[in-house]
């Protein structure tokens, strides 16, 4: 039996081009941001990986059941065979990029392969939008706020109409032209950004570049590498959003430095940002050593029908990571998930029942009852229950103090129903900003990260 803690880390082979100095800037495990993720372990990656490979030997089977953005399995596939699962679209995007896309990326790419799609989209917005465009970049590069505000007012934004039509916009906007758009989702130009998303989370051009790139993807085969480009595109996306990097609401420009912001945001170019990343994944070799698998489902319907079919058997070690605060990912990343469905969405109203919510939420996200309050406890109970009826892997359980289920001896009095607790790691502490606990002095509070390592009883 060969483990995998004696096991030499076979970087020089697998990711022979990596420049060690942009690629593994937090240690010595492979690792590629897609999306700034709540949550997400990339930092945590030289305290978390050695504790999980201790149960674990080469080739082993491990199932992330919660993989968010995979920072996991992209870390552990040199040595692992990985299986990825999570409830959001984009997720399983991300996972299959990370974890099954088995090539290089050339340096000419772009060019080859999605720049005449891309071009032939954009020209029609062009004739769409030309004029409004041309405006607004000549006021997004004069950097004056006040007059890059009046123009707003002659884009209409989704659901809540335009105070001056100006550019002859409002027909797109039109109830009878989304109508149209949600039975034939994939109608030419694409154009769903440019409606739903302008002046408000991307300029109109920006919204424009996402749409045409989003077209030139849909015509490439390959859903592996559709899936590579699709990540590179959340990448730009998060880079460009006038948020802080994720999609719950854009910021109002209600001070100098806001408003400042937002001109630098709108100022960055989409298919810059998407051929910069493109490039990053030439400089690493994404090969894979063993079939992973990705999966997009409820963590309860997909271990159900692994135990169904045999499939779980194989799994040596059990990743979860579920959510740990009352934020719900759903909100925060519905747009990386409309860009992976394109399905121009109904959208969540407010109190009034007559306009979109100002984050211009999906009506039909997802709520984990992991993020609420008063489900939480409920929700870790079934889990355990699930899990610990359908297969005897071990579990490893990341969590924290920031979160919740407190005290962290809550989640053990309930997975001590199901599971011998074997080891509880608290070696990761880490500053995060806010007041609700315990103060460093400096503003922030201290998070204490756990891993439990449960056997089945
Ligand atoms: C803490 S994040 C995981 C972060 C991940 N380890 C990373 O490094 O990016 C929790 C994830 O659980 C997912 N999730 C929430 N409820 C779920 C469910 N019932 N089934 C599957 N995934 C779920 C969320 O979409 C989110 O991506």
């Amino acid at each position: 039996m060969e483990l995998m803690a004696s096991f030499i880390y076979p970087q020089a082979i697998l990711f022979p081009q990596v420049s060690l100095a942009k690629n593994f800037s937090y240690g010595q495990y492979p690792q590629m941001q897609i999306l700034k993720y709540m949550g997400n372990k990339r930092r945590l990656l030289n305290w978390l990986v050695p504790l999980l490979e201790e149960y674990l030997d080469l080739g082993d089977t491990v199932l992330d059941l919660f993989a968010g953005t995979s920072s996991i399995g992209y870390a552990m596939k040199p040595k692992a065979r990985i299986i990825a699962n999570d409830i959001q679209g984009y997720s399983a995007v991300i996972s299959r990029a990370l974890l099954q896309f088995n090539e290089q990326i050339r340096e000419n790419d772009f060019n080859d392969t999605l720049s005449k799609y891309y071009d032939k989209n954009l020209d029609q917005l062009t004739d769409i939008f030309g004029k409004a465009i041309e405006d607004e970049q000549r006021l997004v590069n004069k950097g004056s706020f006040d007059e890059y505000k009046k123009f707003f007012l002659k884009i209409p934004i989704y659901g809540r109409g335009v105070t001056s039509d100006e550019y002859k916009l409002a027909p797109y906007f039109s109830k009878q032209f989304i109508d149209k758009r949600r039975v034939a989702k994939k109608s030419f130009p694409y154009l769903l950004f440019a409606i739903y998303y302008s002046n408000t989370f991307f300029s109109l051009k920006q919204c424009a570049e996402i749409d045409s790139l989003r077209y030139a993807i849909d015509q490439i085969s390959d859903k592996d590498k559709q899936a590579l480009y699709l990540s590179c595109l959340m990448f730009a996306m998060s880079k460009a959003v006038n948020s802080s990097g994720h999609f719950a609401e854009y910021l109002n420009q209600n001070s100098l430095s806001a408003q400042d912001l937002l001109l630098k945001q709108r100022a960055i170019s989409i298919v810059s940002e998407f051929q910069n990343k493109l490039l990053d994944f030439g400089n690493v070799y994404l090969q894979k050593r063993w079939e992973n698998k990705v999966y997009n489902y409820d963590y309860k319907d997909l271990v159900k029908q692994m135990a169904k079919d045999g499939e779980i058997n194989g799994v040596k070690l059990i990743y979860i990571d579920p959510p740990y605060t009352n934020a719900q990912y759903s909100r925060f990343y519905h747009i990386p998930e409309t860009l992976v469905r394109y399905d121009y969405p109904t959208l969540t109203l407010d109190r009034a029942k007559t306009t979109p919510v100002k984050g211009g939420y999906r009506d039909d996200r997802y709520q984990s009852s992991f993020s609420h309050t008063s489900k939480v406890e409920e929700a870790f109970q079934e889990m355990f229950g699930i899990i610990s009826s359908s297969t005897d892997a071990t579990l490893a359980i990341s969590y924290s103090d920031n979160s919740l289920l407190k005290p962290v001896d809550k989640l053990i009095e309930i997975a001590s129903q199901y599971y011998e607790i074997i080891d509880k790691k608290n070696g990761y502490n880490h500053s995060a900003q806010g007041s609700r606990f315990k103060h460093n002095g400096r503003g922030n509070h201290i998070v204490n990260e756990y891993l439990l390592i449960c056997k089945r009883k």
